[in-house]
């Protein structure tokens, strides 16, 4: 293949990228967006094969099969509720690929000035090159231990608490430090060894941040390493000259850092206190003492009377239906107010769950058809007009107490769901949710607690129509 048919095809994989993310950013285009971003890939390694003389080609092309039947049973095999695990781990492969890389670079480089082969028509392109080499190792390096130990903690095998090292944040900046000295040692001198403790620092790095940060900040941790895993690559592009590389790594990584700071303005959070770690919270154990007065209970046959004589209904669900899987007698249930003539939609909180786009998933698994999935900006101000909201498993996102400045909270933007008619709460307990906050909003007048599992009380409201 010809250099410039390579260029045309490095151009169609980017562009393929690009609709990628346009088309995953919608949930009736995701579909699109993926289908996208398998083409592009085809395209990226058929071009790559097709142009480079690799020597070996038969233990690479054996390599490729065995990686991706490894990563095709994983996709396959993996638990909705487990899926932040299974991203952070691909990530990590992502950072570990840039070491090995900038490592096997690094070698071939020494191996030609020690043969004299390479006659560099300067030594500032060699010192780039190490640079370029040495850059993508060291966030290589942290991205793969780092989501190594956040894949642990999300798989509950390394405590959540976050864990501070003697010397907490100085221990973490002294090894930055080592790292990037022998970084600078490995510029100057091409010091494999030099090169080596980098890599040992930096992985040690990874480890001893992501173990200060509690493990309900992990999605955010894991979106972050997203964003590194992409940058490693970049530099492994710069490395080996490769532009789609480049090009590919540069969306990862910004598309990772916005995604960070997203979820951290939709919980209210500093992205920078987060990635310093030790202020996450534990998630959903901690139980307020607050009294906050009388709850009313109901019943299946309450909530479907109130139901068949709404007009209009909004469902929020929160991480409790993924708990649950109470997304499909939902959908049924659905089907039936909509038989009626009955107006409803679903109001979905940009971090219910506990990942981005965790309800848009779910709701798509069960069929529910996307136009009636709203986002918060979208329907706030229709909670006013409606007469029944179904609150299926959700807690913080629906939670008052987050227009009190003191509340741990405050500022966190929620669905205004006690502006409705009549509010039915889905949960097991008064449990608090995620934050550890109890939530005003089931001691209102014009709410009703619906308690047991989620995919029963469901059921049992469907029984009745
Ligand atoms: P939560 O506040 O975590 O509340 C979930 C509720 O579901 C709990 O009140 C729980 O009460 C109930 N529940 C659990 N299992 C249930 C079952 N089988 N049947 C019925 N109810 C069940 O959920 P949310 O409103 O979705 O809020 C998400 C939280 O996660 C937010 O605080 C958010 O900041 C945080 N977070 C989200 C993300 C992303 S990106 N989504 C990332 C990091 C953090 P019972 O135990 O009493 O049943």
């Amino acid at each position: 293949m010809s250099e410039g048919l390579l260029m045309a095809a490095y151009l169609v994989a980017a562009l393929m990228f690009v609709m990628s993310l346009a088309g995953l950013s919608r949930q009736d285009t995701a579909k699109n967006g993926n289908i996208y971003g398998i083409t592009g890939m085809v395209v990226a390694v058929v071009a790559t094969l097709g142009y480079a003389h690799i020597a070996g080609i038969t233990l690479v092309t054996l390599c490729m099969i065995v990686g991706a039947g490894v990563g095709l049973y994983l996709a396959i095999k993996v638990q909705m509720t487990e899926m932040p695990q299974l991203v952070a781990i691909l990530n990590g492969f992502g950072g570990l690929a840039a070491v090995l890389i900038g490592f096997a670079s690094a070698v071939e480089v020494n191996d030609s000035l020690a043969a004299q082969v390479i006659n560099m028509a300067s030594s500032t392109e060699q010192l780039i090159h190490s640079a370029e080499i040495f850059i993508g190792i060291i966030i290589g390096g942290v991205t793969f231990s780092g989501s190594v130990v956040a894949a642990l903690k999300l798989q509950g095998k390394v405590s959540s608490r976050p864990v501070s090292l003697p010397g907490g944040h100085w221990t973490n900046l002294i090894v930055l430090v080592l790292a990037i000295i022998m970084g600078v040692v490995f510029v100057q001198q091409h010091s494999i060894l030099a090169l080596t403790l980098v890599v040992i620092f930096a992985f040690i790095f990874g480890v001893t941040l992501v173990l200060g940060i509690g493990g309900a900040d992990m999605p955010v941790v894991v979106s972050m390493l997203n964003a590194y895993s992409g940058l490693a690559a970049a530099m492994t592009g710069f490395m080996l000259g490769n532009n789609l590389l480049i090009i590919t790594g540069a969306i990862v990584g910004s598309s990772g850092a916005i995604l960070s700071y997203l979820m951290c303005s939709a919980m209210n959070r500093s992205f920078i206190s987060v990635i310093l770690g030790g202020f996450g919270t534990e998630s959903g154990t901690i139980v307020s003492d607050d009294e906050q007065g009388e709850y009313t209970q109901t019943s299946a046959e309450e909530v479907a009377d109130r139901l068949k004589s709404s007009a209009s209904v909004i469902i929020t669900p929160g991480y409790g239906m993924a708990v649950a899987q109470a997304q499909h007698p939902v959908r049924e249930l659905v089907n039936k107010l909509r038989e009626r003539g009955i107006k409803v939609r679903f109001g979905i909180h940009p971090v219910a769950g506990r990942l981005p786009g965790h309800m848009n998933v779910l709701l798509a698994e069960a069929k529910v058809p996307y136009d009636i999935v709203e986002e918060m900006d979208e329907i706030n101000d229709d909670f006013a007009k409606t007469d029944t909201v179904l609150v299926i498993g959700a807690n913080d996102t629906v939670n008052p107490a987050s227009e009190d400045p003191g509340s741990p909270i405050a500022g966190m933007p929620v669905l205004r769901v006690w502006d409705a008619g009549e509010v039915i709460v889905f949960k097991r307990s008064m449990a608090t949710g995620y934050a550890g906050v109890q939530n005003p909003l089931f001691f209102k007048e014009n709410t009703r607690m619906l308690f047991g599992d989620a995919h029963e009380s469901v059921e049992q409201i469907l029984k009745q129509f």
